[in-house]
């Protein structure tokens, strides 16, 4: 049988029942991982449809309960030996402009989207050091990259994963360990939907999708294969990068010149 690149490797993946980190456990399953899921709570089908994965195995927990991050850790370790890989997937939409800004919703997002990475990463750096080697991805967003309207914590959160990111980059690399970050533009999953199943924002659904340069919203398994990219060997001399992963969101500001130029 033909050797798959992430055959032997163990990829720990938060936010895994859904969207961007299930798209990822699919992926890194198909090309030989050991994978292991998290979250709230499990997708009905996950052990069905990564069954081609010689281990797969979920946990639920919450990535800001630390006790049970680090009790998942540990089972992994007993069971699958080392930890290879972590994605940080697990995340909330969230925010508002600063003035209207509840207190409890400011934690709310930070806590999951920030604090959540953070207590991840801590939760397998040991594994990680002690093996001197590893991947750390997290998924941050465009949003963390630049502003937008009525992004508030929502932005800061994800503007700290990106340079948490790159901090551990900078800490770990002696060790072995890559750090690097994925920001998405936006991607249809049940997160996007539900930004946009608020009537207030349904018409710039239409608006938002122009600003991709490709012209449409991104998929999951887009994102998946930027981290797969990052998890497999070649990127082994890759640190410290924020990828945006937004069909040219960031490249630069349209305003539908192209059409003039006879280019759509
Ligand atoms: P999703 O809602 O489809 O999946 C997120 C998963 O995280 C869910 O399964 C949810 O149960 C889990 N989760 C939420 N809070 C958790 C907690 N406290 N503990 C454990 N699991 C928890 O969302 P999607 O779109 O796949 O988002 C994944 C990441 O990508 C998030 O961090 C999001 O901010 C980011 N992102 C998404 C974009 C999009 O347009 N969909 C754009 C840019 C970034």
């Amino acid at each position: 049988m033909e050797a798959k690149r992430l055959d032997g490797r163990v990829a720990l993946i938060t936010g895994a029942a859904s969207g961007i980190g299930y798209a990822c456990a699919q992926r890194f399953a198909a090309e030989g991982a050991d994978v292991v899921g998290l979250d709230l709570h499990e997708a009905p089908d996950w052990t069905a449809q990564l069954r081609s994965a010689s281990a797969t195995r979920f946990v639920v927990l919450d990535v800001c309960d630390w006790p049970a991050l680090e009790r998942a850790v540990a089972e992994t370790v007993q069971t699958c030996g080392r930890i290879d890989i972590l994605v940080t997937a697990a995340g909330i939409a969230g925010g508002g402009p600063v003035h209207a800004l509840d207190v409890a919703e400011w934690d709310r997002v930070q806590n999951v989207n920030l604090k959540g990475t953070f207590l991840s990463a801590k939760a397998v750096l040991p594994t990680m050091m002690a093996q001197r080697s590893g991947s750390i991805i997290t998924i941050a967003s465009i949003e963390g990259l630049q502003g937008s309207e009525g992004g508030s914590t929502y932005n800061a959160a994800k503007g700290g994963v990106v340079l948490l990111t790159k901090n551990m980059a900078m800490d770990y690399g002696r060790l072995g360990i890559r750090a690097n970050c994925i920001c998405p533009g936006f991607i249809e999953t049940p997160l996007l939907d539900s930004v946009f199943n608020n009537e207030a924002f349904a018409t710039y659904r239409e608006r938002l999708r122009d600003q991709h340069k490709l012209g449409r919203f991104g998929r999951a398994e887009e994102v998946a294969g930027a981290a797969f990219f990052f998890a497999a060997d070649d990127s082994s001399f890759v640190t410290g990068q924020a990828l945006a992963v937004d069909g040219g969101f960031t490249a630069g500001h349209r305003v539908g010149f192209t059409e003039v130029m006879g280019l759509e």
